[in-house]
């Protein structure tokens, strides 16, 4: 079975996750979606993102465009809690955007929040959207460490149950 694990990534949050799939299944090929082959000469995706207001970053978005009539694992990294509304929202969205294809199972860690757009939400007002609330505060505290050495477990083991299941 060829295996592509494709991902996009700005601060290498999901580009962690992508490896450790990768150490999982080193037979698959490993690639940053820019720079991915054609999906249609693959059998079984992994397709990984980072979410950009509420979706699918926008390099992910054109990639997913290109998959067709695939099994697709998909795998994210967001700032918001996994069990939060907001990641369950993200999650059938992205899926959304893969309606041409079987998504085939799923996996969503927190990832650190690149420093450069926490600081732009500190300055706004607190009664703002995105403004700096004590609960945002310490979200954004907590996603500092993700992904972590468990985050990585728990998604090389979930890369390991979709491969025995497909
Ligand atoms: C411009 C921008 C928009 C973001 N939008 C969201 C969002 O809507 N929801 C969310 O939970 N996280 C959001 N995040 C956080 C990222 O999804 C998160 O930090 C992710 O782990 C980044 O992955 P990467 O390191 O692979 O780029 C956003 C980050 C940036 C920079």
């Amino acid at each position: 079975m060829k295996i592509l694990v494709a991902y996009s990534s700005k601060t290498g949050n999901t580009r962690k996750l992508a490896e450790a799939i990768h150490l999982v299944l080193p037979d698959a090929d490993l690639c940053p979606m820019a720079s991915a082959p054609n999906p249609a000469q693959y059998d079984l995706i992994f397709m990984g993102c980072w979410i950009d207001k509420g979706t699918a970053d926008l390099e992910a978005q054109a990639f997913m465009a290109k998959i067709h009539d695939k099994p697709v694992a998909l795998f994210f990294s967001l700032g918001a809690y996994p069990d939060s509304a907001h990641a369950a929202e993200c999650q059938e969205t992205v899926s959304g955007l893969l309606a041409s294809c079987s998504v085939v199972d799923r996996f969503m860690c927190q990832g650190a929040i690149d420093p450069e757009l926490i600081e732009w939400m500190k300055a706004l007002p607190k009664d703002h959207g995105y403004g700096p609330t004590d609960s945002r505060k310490k979200l954004w505290k907590d996603a500092e460490t993700h992904p972590d050495k468990d985050d990585l477990k728990a998604v090389s083991n979930w890369a390991t149950g979709v491969l025995a299941a497909v």
